[in-house]
């Protein structure tokens, strides 16, 4: 959906490419993602001030879980830190942030830090960060599914998307990856229909407001029809 200006209301990120960034330094793969999170900050302040209302970004999937020990625990290190050092900012700029993903893996703390971090932020209307963290498209699905097959009831594709972690959202009108892979990977399966999506081999710690600012520009001069044809 773009605005009147053309800029689009949700953009949606997988950040690819950490590992390579810092084995390229010679460097542990937790470099990478420390530099990553840098690069949320950047990326977040550069959107938000074009007017998006929506930027989604693919954290840690349920596949992720797969990692090494070592990794994972330090994923869901920089994700606490992320949320203790980050409210005063989402604060100031007026961003509201919403964890989407399952949160039964998280140690009550976290849960805890998650659901503040979240209630504090959310008078927030410049715009709102979604981060999936623990997050499957097909899992969301899954999820819609049994509640309504629950509830008894059949769902259709307005009351199905009511019911997936992204409810209330518009669908992105940009999914981006970096880090030169061009593939989905499980990110937002149901609500990536009609997005348009930018495949970049720059890796996620290297990835710049420019970038993004011209990957918006690109996708201004598209001609969206969602199934239908533009008449003359
Ligand atoms: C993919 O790069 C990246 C991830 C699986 C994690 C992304 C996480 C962050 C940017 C930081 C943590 C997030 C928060 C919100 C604190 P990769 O490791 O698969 O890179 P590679 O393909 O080069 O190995």
């Amino acid at each position: 959906m773009k605005s009147d200006n053309g800029v689009p209301s949700h953009i949606a990120i997988i950040m690819d490419g950490n590992g390579r960034w810092a084995k390229k330094r010679l460097l542990p793969r937790s470099f990478g993602h420390r530099e990553g999170v840098k690069t949320i900050d950047r990326i977040a302040d550069e959107v938000f001030t074009l007017g998006v209302r929506y930027l989604t970004i693919f954290a840690f999937s349920t596949e992720n879980w797969n990692r090494p020990e070592q990794e994972v625990t330090g994923l869901l290190g920089l994700f606490r830190k992320y949320l203790k050092s980050n409210e005063p900012k989402l604060l100031k700029r007026g961003i509201k942030l919403n964890v989407l993903g399952s949160r039964r893996a998280f140690d009550d703390e976290l849960r805890t830090l998650v659901d503040e971090v979240c209630e504090h932020t959310s008078c927030g209307k410049v715009g709102t960060l979604n981060i999936c963290f623990d997050y499957g498209g097909r899992a969301d699905i899954v999820e819609a599914v049994n509640e309504f097959v629950e509830a008894g009831v059949k769902a259709d594709e307005e009351t199905f998307a009511e019911r997936l972690q992204t409810h209330g959202m518009p669908d992105p009108d940009i999914i981006i990856r970096t880090g030169g892979e061009h593939r989905i990977s499980n990110f937002l399966l149901y609500q990536s229909a009609y997005s348009e999506l930018f495949f970049t081999d720059t890796l996620w710690p290297d990835f710049s407001g420019e970038e993004i600012k011209n990957i918006i520009a690109e996708y201004r001069k598209k001609d969206r029809r969602f199934g239908r044809i533009n008449e003359e």
